[in-house]
């Protein structure tokens, strides 16, 4: 199941800039929330402080009700999983092992290879598991890189910008994928995107701008719904 978040009164600045500027928030456990803004809007620093990666200078971030420490932040890192418009693959390992690879330096309880594949095989690239990253297409790359995030079952996916280095098509493509394995594993889910029809596919779209919230709303109506409108059209 995914995680709940609540944010309040959270803020950052770097310099005179405000990346983050009083953003109260709440996210319900596996929602998919797209982030828009302009340039330097916020969407980085905001889902690298959700991800324990930054930290705020005021305010308070709650996963399922439990404010985030200011230390300790490793057991909250291994909770969520990141998607990062440069793929960031390793150039020297194959596919399966770049999706191993942030398991690494754990013990656990599951059949890692097992898991790998089982993953591998969810973003459509079962055949491909010893291809190394120069031999897969930018999507299929970026296919690889959204298993690899998944690979400790996190409740929680950050995508930060995960279309910008593919064209419309496969952008589109990678985002379906995002929202059919969210379907499938059920975490909560924020990706910043510049792209509106990629934003509208999520269920919620919040827009930034100079740190602050500036909108707010629901989009694409459920699956269901869809389904019915079209037996009645
Ligand atoms: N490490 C840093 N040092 C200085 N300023 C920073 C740093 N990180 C972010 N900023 C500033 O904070 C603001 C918000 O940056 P952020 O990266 O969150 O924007 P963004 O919405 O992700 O932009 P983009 O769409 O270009 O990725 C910007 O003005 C940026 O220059
Ligand atoms: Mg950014």
């Amino acid at each position: 199941m995914g995680v709940a978040i609540t944010l309040r009164g959270v803020s950052r600045a770097h310099g005179s800039t405000k990346a983050l500027d009083e953003v109260s928030l709440e996210f319900a456990a596996g929602g998919a929330t797209a982030l828009m803004g302009h340039s330097g809007a916020g969407k980085s620093t905001l889902l690298q402080v959700i991800g324990g990666m930054d930290l705020p200078d005021s305010g308070e971030i709650r996963i399922d009700g439990h404010a985030l420490p200011r230390r300790g932040l490793d057991a909250h890192r291994r909770r969520v999983g990141f998607v990062f418009q440069r793929f960031h693959l390793l150039p020297a390992l194959s596919a399966l092992d770049n999706v191993l690879a942030p398991l690494l330096p754990y013990r656990v309880g599951f059949d890692r290879k097992a898991r790998a594949r089982e993953l591998l095989k969810a973003v459509g690239l079962a055949e491909r598991e010893r291809a190394l990253p120069s031999e897969l297409s930018g999507g299929q790359q970026q296919r690889v890189a959204i298993a690899r995030a998944l690979i400790g079952r996190p409740p929680l996916l950050l995508a930060d910008e995960p279309t910008g280095n593919l064209d419309s098509a496969t952008g589109q493509e990678i985002v379906d994928l995002l929202l059919g394995l969210r379907e499938q594993y059920g975490m909560t889910m924020l990706i910043a995107t510049h792209n509106p029809e990629l934003a509208a596919t999520c269920d919620r779209l919040v827009r930034l701008a100079d740190g602050r919230v500036t909108g707010d709303d629901l989009v694409s109506p459920a699956p269901d719904v869809l389904d019915r409108i079209g037996r009645l059209g």
